[in-house]
């Protein structure tokens, strides 16, 4: 079950949870209320069949897509590559994932800049908005195994912060001004 909270300022291993004390949740409605992050719920074992992500994929226009696991055995220099996937960084498309197995963080930066942590685990659909500032690590489990989906040709181009000045940060500091759900609809 997917969840997500405002983080502490520690600087320990980055793999932690980093709940503040006491915790702080923020509720998925309120997530995308807050930084645009949408949130689907798969099912692992029969979303090959059911319809649910063929569904998706057809509103949403995604044609592309691949699998990775990220895991100690299958990085070479595994420490080095999590601390650059933790690196703060935006990209000009959305960044979907659909977790497959193992679990992870992805931390979203909301309009005060805080920090929001997003735990995924199995069947979690996460897609984070272009010009949002996030970062990703593994958890303590140091596994994770995703399904990626783009719409056209794949770009997995990171622009780290600062990128202010970029066409798809100028539109998305619109929208989170603007509102989300506004937007959306
Ligand atoms: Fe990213």
């Amino acid at each position: 079950m997917v969840q997500a909270w405002y983080m502490d300022n520690e600087t320990t291993d980055q793999r932690l949870e980093h709940h503040k004390n006491p915790p702080e949740y923020i509720s998925l409605e309120h997530l995308f209320e807050k930084t645009g992050v949408e949130y689907f719920k798969l099912n692992v074992d029969t979303y090959a069949t059911d319809g649910v992500l063929s569904k998706l994929k057809k509103e949403r226009g995604y044609t592309y897509e691949d699998e990775m696991t990220c895991s100690k055995e299958c990085l070479a220099n595994y420490e080095e590559k999590i601390k650059s996937f933790y690196t703060e960084h935006l990209h000009t498309d959305e960044e979907i994932r659909f977790v497959l197995d193992g679990s992870g963080y992805f931390d979203v930066r909301d309009g005060a800049d805080q920090w929001i942590r997003i735990a995924v685990s199995a069947g979690d659909m996460i897609v984070i908005p272009s010009g949002i500032y996030h970062r990703f690590t593994l958890d303590t489990n140091n596994y994770i195994k995703a399904k990626r989906f783009f719409i056209g040709e794949p770009v997995w181009q990171p622009y780290n912060r600062p990128a202010d000045d970029m066409e798809c940060r100028k539109e998305y500091v619109h929208k989170l001004h603007q509102g989300f759900a506004q937007a959306a609809s």
